[in-house]
């Protein structure tokens, strides 16, 4: 089977991915932006062919790209599980005849407004929202859900220009903070803990699920620098305060129409016990969540979804012998990292736990955490227990100091 994968080699998860398509035998065929020199070892040697585009948003061009470099040859497939290639995806598979996602149901996918439209019809719980393009749009809506409300991009990522706004004055900043920013939604604020859903799924049903839970929520640890932030990938999909969110998931893919490959939601649990709808992606999970499932089910997702874009089915274990936890480190002070304080304790009481460890070296320079979820490092302890799982995981928030300077 012919695959043409978009952007292969980018962002990190992708050489994983593209890796697993030719584990399973598909002939890939790589689509992007990078330079074929930069291309990481892992994506360029699952390659056949790779055709270098100089901008990926440009769809005609990358179209006019492929058709000649292609020539007659039949294309089965398209993939991507990058958010921003999505909507090429879907144009390229519109335009070469491939099955999956075209580019109406992939807009329910992007566009955070109109998802959450789509679902409403569906009798999904979502936030109360409205799409806004001026000032007094924003102000309009807010007056209409109330305070507290959220104000994010329609296409947003990684909560980048997500603001909530209590009161007037908070309003008013986020306006003026949000100036930039042409199309945003309005949203009621949901409160409770968030969680994940994530799924591999065959012909439109999950073959595998998760739920994983974010200590503390996204949005919280964007604007706290001193966090060490964390997601737990739970053993136990059956504990029954997942069940409500387990259910929602569902019933989103099925009325988004969702067919085979990745899908990652999100969702909340209020304190009153109610499930309500975050956001879908129609692509594997950020933050390294993937290789967060992987540890905790002692499999290889990404050889996985290979599995399911060339045969269709998934043929790993889906028992879950440990809870898995990731935790994000920021380094303190500026400049370059002087050391990693607390981490040999650290690994002397908790070594056998340790799945993976991925600190950024002494002596480089510290990373923006506002840009990279990962930061200066990040960690996987797991436990067949959840709370020792997530009492390991709290010394490593605590107890590892990452100090630059
Ligand atoms: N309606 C809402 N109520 C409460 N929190 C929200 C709401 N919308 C967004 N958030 C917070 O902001 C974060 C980022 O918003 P999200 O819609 O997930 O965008 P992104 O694409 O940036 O992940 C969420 O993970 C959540 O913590
Ligand atoms: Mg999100």
């Amino acid at each position: 089977m012919n695959v043409l994968m978009l952007s292969p080699g980018f962002p990190e998860d992708m050489p994983y991915f593209t890796r697993g398509l030719a584990q399973a035998g598909a002939r890939v065929v790589g689509v992007g932006d990078q330079h074929p020199d930069q291309l990481p070892p892992l994506a360029r040697d699952a390659l056949a062919d790779y055709v270098h585009v100089g901008e990926l948003w440009n769809e005609s061009a990358v179209l006019a790209a492929l058709r000649h470099r292609l020539g007659g040859q039949h294309i089965d497939r398209v993939e991507t599980l990058w958010e921003p290639a999505m909507h090429l995806a879907a144009r390229l598979r519109e335009q070469l005849g491939a099955p999956g996602l075209d580019v109406e149901r992939t807009r329910a996918f992007r566009d955070k407004v109109h998802m959450k439209h789509v679902l409403r019809e569906h009798g999904v719980r979502v936030p109360h929202h409205a799409r806004a393009t001026t000032a007094a749009d924003v102000r309009a809506a807010v007056e209409r859900i109330g305070f507290p409300a959220i104000v994010k991009p329609v296409a947003g990522a990684g909560s980048a220009d997500t603001l909530r706004v209590d009161d007037g004055a908070g309003l008013d900043a986020a306006l003026a903070a949000l100036r930039h920013v042409p199309e945003v939604a309005v949203e009621e604020y949901v409160d409770g803990e968030e969680f994940t859903f994530d799924t591999l799924s065959v012909g439109g049903r999950p073959v595998f699920e998760n739920v994983a839970w974010y200590r503390p929520k996204p949005l919280v640890a964007r604007h706290e620098a001193w966090i060490s932030p964390q997601a737990i990938v739970f053993r136990d999909l059956e504990r029954p305060d997942l069940q409500k969110g387990r259910a929602l998931g569902r019933q989103v893919l099925e009325a988004l129409g969702f067919d085979s490959g990745f899908t990652h939601m999100e969702w909340f649990l209020t304190p009153q016990g109610e499930a309500v709808f975050g956001e879908i992606g129609g692509r594997s999970p950020g933050g390294r969540l993937t290789h967060g499932m992987n540890h905790a089910c002692a499999i290889d997702l990404f050889a996985g979804w290979g599995e399911v874009v060339q045969h269709g089915r998934f043929s790993q274990s889906t028992d879950r012998p440990f809870n898995a936890a990731m935790i994000f480190k920021r380094a303190q002070g500026e400049g370059r990292i002087q050391h990693h304080w607390g981490l040999r304790e650290l690994l002397e009481a908790y070594g056998a736990h340790v799945a993976h460890l991925d600190l950024v070296p002494v002596g480089q320079p510290r990373r923006d955490w506002t840009q990279v979820v990962t930061g200066d490092g990040w960690i996987v302890v797991r436990h067949p227990d959840l709370d020792t799982t997530i009492e390991i995981a709290d010394r490593f928030a605590a107890d590892l100091r990452i100090l630059a300077g």
